[in-house]
């Protein structure tokens, strides 16, 4: 073959090499140690003296070209490869960057901290109890004995080794009734555990005693506390109701009404359309429940009262599923 046709077919191949390792076989192929102009200069020899020099120089010159457009070549592949890189890799610098979320209070725990301000603004201390009880405490104590039937009104998780999983916060007053004497102004907040659970109860809530027990303590008392919680709570002039209710722990005992806050008692889904919600229990504290924890009864009186504060932190924020408050899904929980 004739160098003019291998030089030809050689930058043939050049241009149509894509890449540059192809480019790379390319050169191998024809200025090689084997390559194709490479064996013609060898193949020389077997030409006439006279005709050598003239050969030589078209086989030069024929491998200079390749070699020539083989560097081209690759300068353009890495030119064209480096262009499509900053091309598909180019970084977007209007995208919004990647922020960390704040996190926020729980709505629970925004409510107890509201609970508390108020009472703390009123001179009561916030005191708390153990989650685990005996059955002194959460019960008996509380006037209700083994085998009262007023038990059944707490549905109770019983622990193998006798004690429980307290059902309300009412034992944290005995224990302080226990320890302290009166004048007694306090309120007990903590996680209650009952077993129950749907729509509108979760096996664990939050409740809030409170307790006040002096001289001359009356059910006015209580009324105007509960009355002025009931409205510092929701900010509002919301209306109050009481209704005779029974607690063992308290006589006479009375269920508290307010006025639902969503619908102003005109009645929605978060009052069940009655127009009032049922905030808490109360009563004046029972004398066996005093003299039970060592105060006279004859000399001390005191009113008492208790109730969940995920239900107050539901009609405040209208949300009508409590065990919302506990799935613990983000997108619920950034809403407040
Ligand atoms: N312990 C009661 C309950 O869990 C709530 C309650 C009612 C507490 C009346 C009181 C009270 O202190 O006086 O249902």
């Amino acid at each position: 073959m004739d160098v003019d046709d291998i030089r030809a077919e050689a930058l043939g191949a050049v241009d149509s090499a894509s890449d540059p390792a192809t480019l790379d076989h390319v050169r191998v192929r024809y200025l090689g140690r084997n390559g194709r102009l490479t064996l013609l200069v060898r193949s020389l020899r077997s030409l006439d003296p006279s005709e050598r020099p003239a050969a030589g120089a078209r086989i030069n010159t024929a491998k200079e070209t390749v070699s020539q457009a083989i560097d081209a070549r690759l300068q353009a592949l890495t030119t064209e490869q480096l262009a499509r890189a900053l091309d598909e890799e180019v970084v977007d610098v209007t995208l919004p960057g990647r922020r960390q979320s704040p996190g926020s209070l729980h709505p629970v725990t925004q409510t107890l901290r509201r609970i508390e301000d108020i009472f703390l603004g009123a001179g009561y201390e916030v005191v708390t109890g153990p989650e685990i009880e005996d059955d002194y405490h959460n019960f008996e104590a509380l006037n209700l004995p083994e085998h009262h039937p007023a038990r059944t009104m707490w549905d109770t998780f019983y622990l193998e080794d006798g004690h429980l999983l307290r059902t309300h916060t009412s034992p944290v007053q005995v224990r302080v009734m226990e320890r302290t004497r009166p004048p007694i102004r306090i309120i007990c907040p903590g996680r209650v555990f009952r077993r129950e659970s749907d729509l509108t109860h979760t096996s664990m809530f939050h409740q809030v005693e409170g307790l006040v027990v002096d001289e001359g303590i009356s059910f006015t008392d209580l009324k105007g506390t509960v009355v002025e919680f009931v409205r510092r709570f929701y900010d509002k002039d919301v209306g109050v109701r009481f209704r005779p209710s029974y607690f063992p722990f308290t006589e006479p005992s009375a269920e508290v009404d307010a006025q639902c806050v969503h619908c102003e008692g005109a009645g929605c889904r978060v009052c069940s359309f009655t127009g009032w919600v049922e905030v808490m229990g109360c009563g004046m504290v029972h004398p066996n429940v005093l003299e039970m924890s060592g105060i006279d009864p004859e000399r001390y009186t005191g009113f008492a009262f208790g109730f969940g504060a995920d239900r107050l932190a539901a009609f405040y924020f209208g949300v009508d599923d409590l065990r919302l408050f506990f799935d613990n899904d983000v997108r619920f929980l950034s809403q407040f």
